[in-house]
């Protein structure tokens, strides 16, 4: 009610009707008509934050505050005005969406929308106006602590994904914040690393998720990243945020700091950044009470353009982006009031969880486990009851309620006699550091060996969590393996009982060496509220498994590019890296090199089988303006409903330039009865198909022979068909 009213005034104030450029749009107009009654310090003011998570409005004309809040898997519970303690408010409880990892392996655009829809009406609810959210940065290594958050290593996929979740929240008159732009693909060093990557990766791979996110998914806001990029820090960067954001995709935007990602008053000024956001109150690195004045874009941006060395146009620039963001958000009086914890966004949470679990492995059919059996269960596994929506750095959540697997697993299964032992403690969560854990390893390996022993069926929850040094921000993993002494306690349970199934929950791909030992795998993630459901959902069969893996599981970490190169490529010399794998991330370059991934891209079984036949193109051959139309037939053979994601890669044989041998063009996802078919089209721009040609700085086309790869996974190839481009 107060906001309609304050919103009314400022029309009234405004006199909003008044055309004055015939071209301008309605929205342009009314931003000129705000901007001419603004003095500079008011201007100033709108560019630099004045608490940990709002800037500033212009109280005496009645422009509201911009609230922002992260993101991306749910509204972060509410943090002090000055510092990163919780306000401890009792009201913002909310539901805590699975994480981006599993909403990316549902590899399911309408999912994707649901979940922006839902995530976007409680941030709503929570009168937040910018949600800081969902991250694209690109999957280059398993040790990344923050790849959790984000939606794989495949540029098309991540778009694709990307695009629907925006359109979902700011449906609710609330910003998506699309980030980190651009390359922050680690935690190590993620403040100041100078990332040297060729334009060829940086257009083909980095890049292509969050210009979706500007071109298609008409973003509202971006976040820069902390890292450097070609010398210069990416929340002011020349290059990504003046040229390539701003004039080649015309992003008509805001663009946010990463908080403290500000360095430098005349950079923040004149290459993109439009507000300032900051994690201690100078900015950078110390705090006194409300000092916001000292930020880079506060004072010294104040003075700097009153003594006339920068230009009124260039904060008047920032003014607009920011006056556009507000019109589209907390100035928008049509916007709705939002909801929270409802049915439907549980119910939202839920399916993303239970499509976004992969089954990797189902020997012997160990999987689904029949809950009409009265099967003594041992769940084992420090993940079978840790909460997972807490810790991680940013992304923590204060969910109103989290069922753990072991809870969803004895809500469903309840005929059977479940076990319970923790095999494991990995210590409490504290934000970048880590704390080891005050029980004794051994006892707690040698009591779960003894649960182990005397069950029907063994399920292991385990994996990564949130603490430091895991999935977390602020710090890598140390390791590919699995921490907290996991491999040998798998070891001596399988030992002990072959009936074993292993379920992974974290937001990376791990080493396996007890692969061979154990009957079943599925990779579960961090899947938020309903995580324990959504388990048990799948592992009794009421869902079958569809959800496929949006990146790479390499044997061992060497094998993975960014790896492969040493640690100038990963993690740096902590200064500068070298992407020396250029476009051959993840699959890419598995494929081309032949190196045999543990699991591949696009991979993940079901309780049933599916077979693809009947794949043709509409032609043979095609010219640059054109689309190809594949189709295909997919047919489920086996007993169980259940979904197919078909899969066209695309491959150039001969190119003038290093290619993969193949690349994701195209995919979608199809729902089949038992024993029925249905037959799918992909299509796929003849414009989709071109290389970023550096000499040009330009996208090419190549004329001649294509290779179209249709399959169920990066490695799991249908049928070759052959094109022309003439
Ligand atoms: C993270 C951002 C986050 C921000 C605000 C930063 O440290 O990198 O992703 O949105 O903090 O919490």
């Amino acid at each position: 009610m107060k906001s309609k009213i304050i919103v009314g005034l400022i029309l009234a104030v405004f006199g909003f009707n008044t055309i004055t450029a015939q071209n301008m749009s309605e929205m342009d107009k009314k931003i000129e008509k705000i901007l001419s009654q603004l003095t500079l310090e008011e201007k100033v003011a709108m560019c630099h934050a004045q608490s940990k998570f709002s800037s500033p409005g212009v109280p005496r004309l009645g422009i509201p505050e911009i609230w922002m809040s992260d993101g991306p898997h749910g509204v972060r519970g509410e943090i002090n005005w000055d510092n990163w303690g919780y306000a401890n408010w009792t009201n913002d409880s909310i539901t805590a969406f699975p994480a981006l990892t599993a909403l990316a392996a549902t590899f399911n655009p309408e999912l994707s929308y649901q979940y922006g829809v839902a995530v976007g009406e409680e941030a709503r609810y929570r009168r937040k106006d910018v949600l800081l959210g969902p991250g694209v940065n690109i999957y280059r290594t398993p040790l990344n602590g923050r790849n959790f958050e984000y939606m794989g290593e495949d540029p098309l996929l991540a778009s694709v994904m990307v695009v629907p979740y925006i359109k979902g929240v700011q449906e609710n008159g609330v910003a998506a914040c699309v980030k980190h732009y651009a390359l922050n693909n680690q935690e190590e060093w993620r403040g100041h690393i100078n990332v040297n990557v060729s334009d060829r990766a940086l257009h083909e791979i980095y890049l292509p998720a969050f210009k979706a996110a500007v071109e298609e998914g008409k973003v509202w806001s971006i976040m820069g990243a902390y890292n450097k990029f070609r010398g210069q820090h990416c929340c002011h960067n020349e290059i990504l945020l003046n040229k390539i954001l701003k004039e080649d995709w015309n992003f008509d935007g805001t663009v946010i700091t990463d908080w403290g990602g500000a360095h430098d008053t005349r950079e923040a000024a004149l290459y993109g950044l439009d507000i300032e956001m900051g994690t201690w109150t100078n900015g950078l690195t110390s705090s006194v009470d409300l000092m916001y004045e000292n930020y880079f874009l506060a004072k010294p941006f104040l003075k700097m353009l009153q003594s006339g060395e920068i230009d009124e146009s260039v904060v008047d620039d920032k003014a607009r982006r920011i006056l556009r963001l507000m019109l589209r958000t907390n100035m928008n009086m049509s916007r709705s009031t939002g909801r929270m914890n409802n049915q439907e966004h549980h119910d939202v949470a839920r399916a993303v969880a239970a499509e976004g679990i992969v089954m990797l492995k189902n020997n012997d059919e160990f999987f689904p486990i029949d809950p009409e059996k009265q099967l003594t269960i041992a769940v084992i596994g420090e993940n079978a009851t840790r909460r997972m929506t807490v810790g991680g750095g940013s992304s923590e959540l204060k969910a109103q309620y989290e069922i753990s697997p072991l809870e969803g697993i004895k809500a469903r299964f309840q005929k059977a006699r479940i076990l319970h032992a923790m095999g494991y403690a990995s210590g409490p969560s504290a934000y970048g550091r880590e704390i080891p854990s005050k029980y004794d390893a051994e006892l707690l390996r040698n009591e779960a060996v003894e649960t182990a022993k005397n069950a029907d069926v063994v399920l292991y929850f385990g994996g990564l969590n949130k603490n430091h040094f895991q999935d977390c921000e602020g710090g890598d993993r140390k390791s590919y393996e699995l921490p907290f002494e996991q491999n040998e306690l798998l070891d001596a349970l399988a030992a002990v009982n072959k009936n074993i199934g292993v379920v992974l929950i974290s937001g990376n791909a791990v080493e396996m060496p007890w692969l061979e030992n154990i009957k079943g795998l599925m990779q579960a993630w961090y899947l938020g509220s309903d995580a324990g459901y959504a388990i048990a959902d799948v592992i009794s069969g009421d869902k079958n498994p569809s959800g496929k893996l949006p990146f790479t599981f390499p044997v061992k970490l060497e094998d993975n590019a960014a790896h492969y190169f040493g640690e100038l490529s990963y993690p740096g010399d902590s200064i500068d890296q070298y992407y020396k794998e250029g476009t051959l991330v993840g699959y890419r370059w598995h494929e081309t090199k032949n190196i045999e991934p543990q699991f591949a891209f696009g991979y993940g079984l079901s309780y049933t089988s599916f077979d693809l036949s009947d794949i043709n193109t509409d032609k043979k051959s095609y010219e640059t303006g054109d689309k190809i139309v594949l189709s295909c037939s997919v047919k489920n053979r086996g007993e169980k409903d259940g979904s197919e994601v078909v899969q066209v890669y695309v491959g150039k044989p001969g190119s003038k330039v290093e290619r993969a041998v193949k690349e994701l063009k195209g995919f979608t996802k199809v729902e089949l009865k038992s024993g029925s078919s249905e037959t799918v089209g992909i299509d796929i721009d003849v414009k989709n198909l071109a290389y970023y040609n550096t000499e040009k700085a330009d996208w090419e086309v190549e004329k001649g022979e294509y290779i179209l790869y249709v399959g169920n996974a990066s490695n799991q190839i249908s049928k070759k068909l052959k094109i022309r481009i003439d």
